[in-house]
């Protein structure tokens, strides 16, 4: 069924979990992350990152994510993650997301406040939850897409958001999700994480009440990653390390066999592993909530 981003954020809150946040390209994933989302009984928001348009056009993949979104017995957003264009935003307003992400943080804090508020105050009144971005989140992934370049990762600490301009940033925006930079890497780590928990803490008792947001989920110990959570952390984006779970088992089947391998058969077999896979990060995302 389709539940607010509000709504989740809320329960989630109360009971000191955290909502997944997971990107569904492909009719593959989509099955397979509601099916674990319906098997651990955990909210979750479905993602369409605009840095997929060239994997699937988002008009090709919303009407597939809400009709999926709406039968499933799992409280499901249809998210946008990473909208860079205020268009862009638009065109998945009127598609019918439920939760959108309009990361204006490459801006300077005062124009990436202004473009958020801008949004806000259009779309709050239909009931969309919004989520921004604060700080810049660092990247390792092999691409030149705007959002995908690869970052020095010498320093994280370089890209922290700073305390007091989420403070104003959540006072003079009334965004519902703030995702704030503390260690985590969009993609794959390079060094051993260590998250900054503490500036997690310290955003959150000074956030307004709004819900902190942790991008690049894969990788980080499942040890912080609860930390995380306790600290206030209410959504968490997890991608690559499902997306790429297939793969191995995909290419020892085709190497093995003596013949050619159909498609619909590794797709199956994917869809089986990112299933496993989602229930055991979503099980984490629960932190001993009894759902
Ligand atoms: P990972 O792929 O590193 O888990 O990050 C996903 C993400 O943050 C998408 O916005």
């Amino acid at each position: 069924m389709l539940v607010s981003l509000q709504e989740m954020l809320a329960d989630a809150r109360k009971h000191n979990y955290c909502i997944a946040s997971i990107n569904t390209p492909n009719q593959i994933s989509l099955r397979a992350i509601l099916a674990a989302a319906e098997k651990t009984n955990m909210p979750i928001t479905i993602n369409h990152a605009q840095t997929e348009e060239n994997v699937v056009p988002i008009e090709i993949a919303v009407p597939l994510m809400l009709e999926y979104g709406k039968a499933s017995k799992a409280a499901v957003s249809v998210h946008v993650d990473h909208g860079f264009e205020f268009n862009h935003c638009m065109k998945a307003v009127r598609l019918g997301c439920t939760s959108i992400m309009y990361d204006c943080s490459r801006f300077p804090m005062e124009k990436n406040i202004e473009e958020v508020k801008r949004f806000i105050d259009i779309v709050h009144p239909l009931g969309i939850g919004v989520e921004a971005e604060l700080g810049d989140m660092p990247n390792n992934m092999p691409s030149e897409i705007h959002g995908q370049e690869t970052s020095d990762l010498s320093d994280l600490s370089v890209y922290f958001t700073k305390p007091d301009e989420a403070e104003e940033f959540c006072e003079r925006t009334g965004v519902d999700v703030l995702t704030i930079s503390f260690g985590s890497v969009h993609g794959m780590y390079k060094d051993e994480p260590n998250l900054n928990v503490d500036l997690v803490k310290e955003i959150d008792g000074r956030a307004h009440g709004v819900a902190l947001g942790m991008h690049g989920g894969s990788g980080t110990p499942f040890g912080q990653v609860r930390k995380a959570i306790t600290a206030g952390i209410r959504k968490i984006n997890y991608f690559t390390a499902i997306d790429t779970a297939p793969t191995p088992a995909l290419a020892k089947t085709i190497m093995e066999s003596k013949n050619p391998v159909n498609f619909s058969i590794l797709a199956n077999q994917a869809m089986e592993i990112i299933y496993e896979k989602t229930v055991e990060v979503l099980n984490v995302f629960k932190n001993g909530a009894n759902r």
